[in-house]
């Protein structure tokens, strides 16, 4: 793939321009106001994939927003991958926390400011250059399919239909995915776990309108000390989580994989550091990493109710609300998760106010292997280009469709991500190194040609 070098510098410019097009268009799958821009952000994928030598290239309808699909088949014997990305992204907000605006991009620093620069707009972006610089140098040596959907961020809720309703068109040998983050630039990884995620919404209810609060003020209880006393009920003094068979089915991690997880570099001071912490808080008995990666948790996502604006408002409000999610590791099940906290919750919710619970989203935990040709075919790939074989490591984050694909196409993962967990994804100032989208530019041609060379 070294005979790509001309192509890839005299285009690399090009490649920068044409992601900032992309990261222009402000497709927040969350909220309807963005409804166009998403669209519009399906068919700039569509018009790329088309551009950069793709066949077959469609938007293929769901009840949501539409999955781009395009494939180039070089010859049906050969070993096929599928690439998947997102082209939706998180809400901007709050965007005055932003240094620059969200959907104009910069580069500073060398790095690449924007909503989605890092998730996943620039990431799976660099699938279609990857590609189009095999193809316009003579060098794919496999099949490609592509797979891009819009509504990663809110739980790709329509994307199992999709994928039952295609399951021959999306037959592959692997499905190559770069979401993920490496450890630094100077220490390549390869994702091999990811949690799962139950998510959802609280409402409690205490007096049927919202009271004055001198008035009525210690004669009811106020709904939002109601629920931030069941919230914190949650967690015991070692930060385990209270809910009863919680933790039945958690896997146990050995005590030798737990070693070598530990061998990769970490510094805990430097975390704090980065986050501006005198002191981290998790789980009794397990390190920082561990606690992210290996262990599940439950956390608010965010808590609302009475009257938060300008000034102060004497009122005791009659509902309040929270938004909960947990994170789950493999063999807990998001559904049964979900039920023992719907369960416990109203167990534990006093006779003065009324809880209900709702469902969001959620999907399970992800372990994908390090003993097949694709994940081998990854590791060289990153070996060659950064010059350091990569260390498998779990993550936090949850990619859910990964679970699915291998439920419903029987196909398994490689979590090819290029990223850095400090690019601040999903929250303000996210950024993308223009090193790290040059080097998967550069790396992804070398993973087909190996995993080409390695099928054979
Ligand atoms: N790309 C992320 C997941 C991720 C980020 C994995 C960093 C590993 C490292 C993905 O877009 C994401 O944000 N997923 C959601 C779950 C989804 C169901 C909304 C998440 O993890 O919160
Ligand atoms: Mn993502
Ligand atoms: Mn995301």
């Amino acid at each position: 793939m070294e005979k790509l070098q001309p192509y890839f510098e005299s285009n690399k410019q090009r490649f920068l321009d044409e992601l900032f097009d992309l990261l222009r268009i402000p497709s927040v799958s969350a909220d309807p106001k963005f409804k166009d821009d998403v669209l519009r952000t399906a068919e700039f994928v569509k018009a790329q994939l088309i551009a950069a030598g793709a066949e077959n290239v469609v938007l293929e309808q769901t009840k949501g927003y539409p999955v781009v699909y395009g494939d180039k088949i070089i010859d049906p014997k050969l070993p096929t991958v599928l690439v998947y990305g997102h082209y939706d992204v998180q809400p901007a907000d709050p965007y005055d926390l932003w240094h620059s605006p969200p959907f104009e991009p910069v580069v500073k620093d060398g790095n690449i400011y924007a909503r989605g620069s890092a998730d996943d707009k620039g990431q799976m972006y660099m699938h279609v250059k990857a590609f189009e610089m095999m193809l316009k140098n003579n060098s794919l040596p496999c099949n490609v399919k592509f797979m891009i959907e819009g509504e990663e961020e809110v739980g790709s809720e329509n994307l199992e239909t999709y994928v039952k309703a295609h399951i021959q068109k999306l037959k592959s040998d692997v499905v190559l995915i770069s979401d993920t983050s490496i450890i630094a630039n100077d220490t390549p990884s390869i994702t091999t776990g990811l949690r799962g995620l139950a998510y959802l919404e609280v409402e409690v209810t205490g007096p049927n309108k919202d009271l004055h609060s001198g008035v009525y003020g210690g004669g009811v209880a106020n709904p939002i000390n109601t629920l931030c006393d069941m919230i914190s009920s949650l967690h015991d003094a070692d930060r385990k989580i209270n809910i009863p068979g919680f933790y039945d089915d958690v896997e146990i991690v050995s005590d030798s994989e737990r070693a070598e997880m530990a061998k990769a570099p970490f510094s805990l001071e430097d975390y704090k550091k980065d986050l501006g912490l005198d002191d981290v808080l998790g789980e009794k008995g397990y390190s920082t990493t561990e606690r992210v990666s290996i262990r599940p948790t439950l956390d608010v996502n965010g808590i609302w109710g009475g009257y938060i604006g300008q000034g102060a408002k004497t009122v005791l409000p009659s509902k309040a609300y929270a938004k909960i999610s947990m994170r789950l590791v493999p063999n807990q099940s998001s559904e049964k998760i979900t039920k023992l906290f719907e369960d416990h919750f109203k167990s534990i919710a006093p006779k003065y106010v009324k809880v209900k619970v709702t469902n969001l989203h959620g999907g399970e935990a992800a372990v994908t292997p390090t003993d097949t040709i694709a994940y081998k075919a990854a590791s060289r790939a990153m070996e060659k280009t950064f010059g350091k074989a990569p260390i498998p490591q779990r993550t936090g984050g949850s990619i859910p469709i990964v679970t699915m694909f291998e439920r419903v196409l029987n196909t398994k993962s490689v979590l090819f991500g290029f990223g850095l967990d400090s690019d601040s994804i999903h929250s303000p100032n996210e950024h993308y190194g223009v090193f790290n989208y040059y080097k998967g530019i550069e790396t992804i041609p070398y993973f087909f040609q190996y995993f080409a060379e390695m099928s054979k």
